[in-house]
């Protein structure tokens, strides 16, 4: 812990990125999803999932890209690799898996039982002799780029992928890449649910902090006031351009404590906003954390263009939004950590903790699809934006000119 004059806050803004009001076409305009689709997330590294997930040889998991109607099998062969392909059998295109994750020696097709092994090769075609010229080696699946980082498995759908993984990451550099893929970290719960409205609306409500004091204000706008939270923005980046810190108030007794809140921050700190007396175990912090500010709970990152990773000692949490249309989209969120509850007095401080989130999450996702209609319907063109919603502004940015380079790279 820090001492006391570390207490200062880092500015919790900046009008660096212009301070005009935006445009909100981008929310509703179809042809402006069109561009998304094949600007952004046919060419953007996509996180899919957790390499833990899919960990012995055999192991494989089935991820639906539903912007692009596109199927995944994640895969591990024989020789411990991760390998991704369109879930696509080459005879004539049915899907070779439709569960969402199991264990298998090889994929093979419902519909005439093509079997393909985890490295993708065709290797039993039932009754080859009755295809008149089938050179076997050209029917491998399509593969697709994968890489892995921090524990996390990315896939990239376009033929030869722009950046690395890597490049594509940065700030978030190798500590970072440690501290996440640290092997203790395992799924604890989450949640799935659709919303109508576009899924830009639901990242943006993770990305900035002038929220917090009204919408959170029966939950942690107390323990996380809006003038804690500070903005970043990283105009470089290729694919993390903005994101969030959070920080408690000096006064910890601030804020909405019910009896139950208060019983169950004796017993740990599952949440955001509960005042550890206890935290969990996780190593590798170290250049990633802010550990040395006393008053630091968390930050998030926006991982461009769909995923919003919240780090903190002991927990981390993606949510992922993905578009089905410019109206619709699927948003998903995953809380992982490095242990496991070993008594009552814990067990029930994570049960809270997850009531306690999911309060605060469905505050934050609620006013989308009202926005969402507003915006389509008219009533609202433009947006206005302060220094502490910087965020916002980055990503739009990012938006556009990962559209505009792609465009232009495809200029002959
Ligand atoms: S489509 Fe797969 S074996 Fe025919
Ligand atoms: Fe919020």
């Amino acid at each position: 812990m820090g001492k006391i004059e570390n207490l200062a806050l880092p500015e919790i803004g900046s009008h660096a990125l212009g301070t005009g009001k935006l445009p909100v076409e981008q929310y509703v305009s179809q042809e402006f999803f069109e561009l998304e689709k094949e600007h952004i997330f046919r060419k953007s590294w996509l996180l899919v999932g957790r390499e833990s997930d899919v960990k012995v040889p055999g192991d494989y998991q089935n991820f639906m890209v539903d912007t692009l109607g596109v199927s995944v099998v994640i895969a591990r062969g024989k020789d411990q690799k991760l390998r991704a392909f369109y879930n696509a059998c080459t005879h004539r295109g049915a899907r070779l898996v439709n569960a969402s994750t199991g264990n298998v020696r090889a994929l093979v097709c419902n519909f005439h039982g093509w079997s393909f092994n985890l490295e993708g090769d065709l290797i039993n075609v039932p009754d080859a002799a009755l295809f008149a010229d089938l050179d076997q080696k050209q029917e491998h699946l399509k593969p697709i780029h994968l890489d892995v980082w921090g524990g996390f498995i990315f896939i990239n759908l376009a033929e030869k992928p722009e950046w690395t993984l890597r490049e594509y990451l940065k700030p978030l550099d190798d500590k970072f890449d440690r501290y996440l893929g640290n092997k203790d970290w395992s799924w604890s719960f989450g949640w799935r649910a659709k919303f109508k409205a576009n899924w830009k609306l639901i990242v943006d409500a993770q990305i900035e902090g002038y929220h917090v004091d009204m919408t959170h204000r029966k939950t942690i706008a107390g323990a996380i006031p809006g003038s804690n939270t500070a903005a970043y923005y990283f105009p470089e980046s290729i694919g993390v351009p903005c994101g969030v810190a959070a920080y408690r108030p000096e006064d910890v007794s601030r804020g909405m404590q019910t009896p139950m809140n208060l019983l169950s921050a004796k017993y740990g700190a599952t949440s955001i906003y509960t005042k550890p007396e206890r935290q969990f175990a996780a190593e590798g912090g170290e250049g990633v954390l802010k550990e040395d500010h006393p008053l630091w709970i968390f930050d998030n990152y926006l991982v461009f263009p769909n995923i919003v990773l919240f780090v903190q000692k002991g927990q981390i949490l993606i949510q992922r939004t993905l578009p089905i249309s410019a109206d619709e989209c699927i948003w998903e969120v995953d809380f992982y950590h490095t242990e496991r509850p070993t008594s009552f007095g814990h067990v029930f401080n994570m049960e809270q903790g997850v009531i306690q989130i999911r309060d605060v999450l469905s505050e934050d996702l609620y006013t989308a699809e009202g926005i969402h209609a507003n915006f389509k319907c008219g009533a609202i063109s433009h947006v206005s934006l302060n220094k502490q919603e910087v965020p916002l502004r980055a990503y739009y940015n990012r938006l556009l000119s990962a559209i505009e380079q792609d465009q232009a790279k495809e200029k002959p």
